[in-house]
């Protein structure tokens, strides 16, 4: 297939598009560059062992998004383009109601236009909100509590919306619990712009010597060390259920919705003593107070994507927190500038 990935530069998209092209895929990337570096795309084709087709175009560019469709015939989309950030989302909600609910909705018609009717969705475990009825399984009450999170709300909503006016669309929101690691090789990986928001990331940094210290936000939760519990996925394996959901979308004629975790939950202190086996050092921590807005336990129930995707993630945290670490220690900060 021919596969159009916006956001296919950045974190999530960056690894998926190395396994489609892995896979036998033509892929082509649309990414505005906003958060991720033009080196990252070279490294993607040297690990997919193929070229690709790139286009520096931002979702909400119409003529842009037309051009890249029309560059050759295109048989899915996949959406990771978004802005991510809880906490400038609740700064800056219009422009995140623009970049992501609008720029999915101007790629809609643009697919459309074009008879692209298929697009695997990048949702996110956040549209569960604050609830605390871990394992969260896909029928499970949506609600998120942050503009980033009621975006993503939104765009599910947006796409059972269509598929049901319109019987041609096929449309998978997959809703990622939390992607941590890297492809094995070390040449791609998580590269956040500023403050990382995310714990490995964060400890990633300290471990490498570009912050001093962890906080951990709060420990004195319901859960066995007080620390909060979250279903940690390596990024690899959830870009594989990527490539498993189109594989199978075909048999999936509406809008559905799967969650992509591995079912097991881990405390902050569980994944801080993995990373530090990874380092082979301790790693400098306090504890801080909580951070608001997090639940004490969040993990996913994925007996859905295992029954009809015939997906399931393989990876350990402990693998999970090496990968992560091999690509840190190799690229202390990050991507080589453009
Ligand atoms: N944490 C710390 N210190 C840090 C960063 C995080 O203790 O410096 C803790 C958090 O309090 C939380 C856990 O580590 O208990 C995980 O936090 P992350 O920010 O890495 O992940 P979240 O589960 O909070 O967030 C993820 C995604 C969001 C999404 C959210 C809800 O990153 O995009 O899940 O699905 F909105």
């Amino acid at each position: 297939m021919r596969i159009l990935v916006t956001g296919g530069a950045g974190y999530i998209g960056g690894h998926t598009v190395v396994e489609l092209l892995r896979a036998g895929h033509d892929v082509v990337v649309v990414d505005n560059f906003v958060n991720a570096k033009r080196s990252a795309v070279t490294r993607i084709q040297e690990l997919g062992g193929r070229p690709l087709d790139e286009f520096a175009v931002d979702v909400l560019d119409e003529d842009g998004l037309n051009t890249a469709f029309e560059s050759g015939p295109v048989d899915a989309v996949i959406h990771f383009a978004a802005l991510k950030a809880v906490g400038e989302s609740v700064a800056q909600p219009l422009r995140y109601y623009e970049n992501n609910v609008a720029g999915t909705m101007r790629l809609l018609q643009v697919m459309d236009a074009h008879d692209v009717r298929r697009m695997v969705f990048s949702s996110s475990a956040t549209v569960y909100g604050a609830s605390d009825d871990a394992p969260f399984t896909e029928d499970a009450p949506l609600g998120a509590i942050n503009p980033y999170g009621v975006t993503k709300v939104q765009i599910e909503q947006i796409l059972r919306d269509l598929a049901a006016a319109d019987d041609r669309w096929h449309c998978a929101s997959l809703r990622y619990f939390n992607p941590v690691g890297a492809d094995p090789s070390g040449r791609i990986g998580e590269d956040p712009h500023d403050v990382p928001n995310n714990l490995v990331p964060f400890i990633a940094q300290v471990a490498v010597g570009r912050r001093d210290r962890l906080t951990i936000f709060g420990d004195d939760y319901p859960t066995p060390d007080g620390t909060c519990v979250r279903d940690y996925i390596h990024v690899v394996d959830l870009a594989r259920g990527h490539l498993a959901a189109l594989d199978r979308l075909d048999e999936y004629p509406g809008a559905h919705a799967w969650n992509l975790g591995t079912g097991h939950g881990s405390s902050v202190l569980e994944v801080l003593a993995s990373f530090e086996r990874a380092v082979g050092n301790p790693i400098p921590h306090v504890v801080g107070p909580r951070r608001a807005g997090d639940a004490p336990v969040s993990y996913a129930d994925v007996s859905k994507a295992e029954r009809d995707l015939g997906w399931k993630a393989e990876k350990s945290l402990d693998e999970m927190c090496a990968d992560h670490w091999h690509w840190q220690e190799q690229n202390p900060q990050g991507y080589p500038d453009d």
